[in-house]
């Protein structure tokens, strides 16, 4: 589809405006210059920089600028001349001032229905694979069904996404009621809503929780959307928000052979404003004694977070049964369970941990090559019916 744009300098050449589609984009001339798109500045194989864009002055501007068509054609002051793709350059325009990175959906207790995937299908069927990880990225999280009720039942589809993440606990482990528990989750008791581990550093990205048995009285899951509950406390009070994305807080794990230790806010934001992930561990978590004043402040919007996050009116719950798998985005969910009462029967559940970055290489690579197979098989369509 052909843009109609116009180009203009400002500050001497400094900056260039670029008006497209009845949108005004304003590029640093520095910005262009280090990113331009040709063989001299990025190789052409990785897309890597070939230049030190440190060295370049700071007092480069652009000499000229014009349009051909789709294509903005560059001078600098430098004397390098190179050419934009416009849709492009305005992929990498500005985004707007969204909470929210695009395609992601937040929910409540009235999500409808959850995302599910089954085991044989994502492990088998490409299509199948990029559909679980497109909803995991989406809603957060995804329920798998048909798991093999093995104790690594898990790991063959961990194999088609990236590495499991081994921690101290090892690679997949138990999460079931044990005698001396080194950690509260090796019991029966309730756990609140938290994200797992934000005394590890880099904390989880995935978790993957599989149900082997839960034949005991309660231990039903539950599940809240961090970003949903942010996203309240800003609307109500934004004082609370801004106190929870500017002040870190410390977490600590401690055993016999581990002293684990990190720090974050509760509610972090990416380099653009919007909701980049969530910590909430009320057992790690260790502030430091920083003044009283803003100790009362903190606490204050921690309490307002907290009736967020455990508000019934966001809050999914769900019963996991032997061979179901939740995948939950540990940077975006809180995740609990109710007490339970062995009594009752057996309870035993295998946990690991996949890297984000992994994961999401993963669905992106999927889905270009998805996509070309997909234009592949029109094209030659096309040109099987062409007389
Ligand atoms: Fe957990």
């Amino acid at each position: 589809m052909s843009i109609s744009a116009d180009v203009e300098l400002q500050d001497a050449g400094r900056r260039l405006i670029l008006h497209a589609a009845g949108q005004r984009h304003e590029f640093a001339a520095l910005w262009l210059r280090e990113r331009a798109p040709d063989a001299t500045t990025l190789d052409t194989r990785t897309g890597q920089r070939l230049i030190e864009a440190s060295q370049l002055p700071l007092t480069l501007h652009v000499e000229s600028a014009s349009f051909d068509a789709q294509t903005l054609h560059v001078c600098f002051s430098d004397g390098h001349v190179t050419a934009y793709a416009l849709d492009e350059l305005l992929d990498d325009a500005a985004p707007d001032n969204a909470d929210i990175a695009s395609g992601l959906s937040l929910w409540d207790a009235e999500l409808e229905t959850l995302p599910q995937a089954t085991f044989d299908a994502a492990l088998e069927d490409d299509g199948a694979l990029l559909a679980m990880l497109e909803d995991l990225h989406r809603y957060g999280f995804v329920k798998v069904s048909g798991v093999p009720c093995e104790e690594d039942g898990m790991q063959p589809l961990i194999d088609r996404i990236g590495p499991l993440r081994r921690t101290n606990w090892g690679g997949i482990a138990d999460v079931k009621s044990v005698a001396n528990a080194y950690d509260l989750t090796m019991t029966q008791r309730g756990l609140e809503p938290h994200t797992d581990n934000p005394y590890r550093d880099p904390i989880p990205g995935y978790i993957w929780l599989h149900c082997l048995s839960n034949a005991a009285a309660g231990g039903d899951s539950t599940l809240t959307d961090g970003f949903m509950a942010a996203q309240r406390l800003k609307a109500e009070a934004p004082e609370d928000f801004d106190c929870l994305a500017r002040l870190s807080t410390q977490f600590r794990y401690t055993d016999a052979t581990t002293d684990l230790e990190s720090e974050g806010p509760l509610i972090e934001l990416d380099s653009q404003g919007r909701l980049a992930r969530v910590r909430y561990s009320n057992r790690t978590e260790r502030i430091a004694a920083h003044d009283a004043a803003l100790l009362e402040r903190y606490y204050a919007a921690r309490q307002r977070f907290y009736r967020l996050i455990t508000d019934e009116a966001l809050t999914v719950h769900l019963k996991l049964g032997p061979g179901d798998m939740l995948i939950m985005d540990n940077y975006r969910l809180l995740h609990g369970r109710t007490a339970y009462q062995l009594e009752g029967g057996v309870r035993h559940l295998r946990q690991g941990y996949v890297d984000r970055d992994s994961t999401a290489s993963r669905r992106r690579v999927l889905g270009a090559q998805l996509a070309e197979n997909a234009q592949h098989g029109a094209s030659h369509t096309a040109q099987g019916v062409t007389p």
